[in-house]
């Protein structure tokens, strides 16, 4: 950590940054726009790539707002066969920097019968169903207690912010429950009436690993779903990788305003 922390102040002249955004697939182009300082995740020391097609992979220090920023452009998954710890390093590495409000985003499909691709979704809370935790293995009590609480994973008062400035700009924001599943494949028809019925509203592949991090090393999180299509048993057509990154590209207008205004705000 201490290698990755000296390596990444050197290239940014010590920036620090106290709040972090993980931009989700199709949702990058806030780090285009505010780029003081650029880092690829393949020079960062410990930081693994990223392969996925969309995704950039990339840190990227800005002042936005007036407010230090560290966004990742682009994130690493679990089912690129990374392992949790692995995908979850950046968010220590954050932590380090002095990050202390993580805002986690995301493409994800419906599942809630009222929500529609293009909605925003702010996360109330999450279902673990990725078949493991990032914080298995030997703990550093430095970082968090071995059996972290997971009350309020997602900020109450972040919530509130978040749909007031939603409010503000007149955009509409859906509130519900992220479930995760490992991925790589999409859902059956089955697995969508399944989530349903255990109280999932929308459903994908990450975020579930970085709140459950931020959370153990004491981050205040906001999650924000960007719903990129309706879930399988209730599309006539397949669901394809494109049409996610369509629907998200075409949300990005308000999505980066979205954020924006938070930051105003927190
Ligand atoms: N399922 C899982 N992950 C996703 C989906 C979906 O329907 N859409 C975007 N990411």
């Amino acid at each position: 950590m201490q290698k990755t922390i000296e390596f990444i102040n050197e290239k940014t002249n010590n920036f620090k940054p106290e709040t972090g955004i993980i931009l989700g697939s199709g949702l990058g182009e806030l780090a285009d726009e505010y780029c003081d300082f650029a880092i690829p995740y393949n020079d960062i020391p410990d930081f693994i790539k990223s392969t996925v097609h969309g995704h950039k992979g990339r840190l990227v220090f800005s002042e936005i707002q007036d407010k230090k920023i560290v966004m990742m452009q682009g994130r690493n998954h679990f089912y690129e066969g990374h392992s949790m710890r692995e995908i979850t390093y950046p968010v220590k590495v954050m932590k380090a920097l002095g990050v202390k409000t993580l805002i986690l985003t995301n493409a994800a499909g419906a599942v809630n019968e009222s929500f529609k691709p293009a909605d925003l979704m702010l996360i109330t809370d999450h279902i673990n169903n990725m078949g493991s935790n990032p914080l298995i293995g030997p703990n550093d009590d430095a970082l968090g207690e071995r059996f972290p609480d997971m009350t309020e994973v997602y900020k109450k008062t972040l919530i509130t912010t978040a749909e007031k400035c939603a409010n503000k700009l007149g955009i509409e924001v859906k509130k519900g429950v992220y479930w995760a599943n490992s991925g790589p494949s999409y859902e059956t028809p089955a697995e969508i009436k399944m989530i349903r019925k255990l109280g999932g509203d929308a459903v994908g592949m990450s975020t579930v690993p970085e709140a459950t991090v931020a959370n153990y090393c004491g981050m205040n999180v906001l999650g924000i779903s960007c719903i990129t299509n309706a879930a399988s048993s209730d599309t006539s057509g397949k669901l394809s990788h494109e049409e996610v990154i369509e629907a998200a590209d075409s949300a990005k207008a308000k999505f980066k305003s979205l954020i924006l205004e938070i930051l105003k705000n927190i």
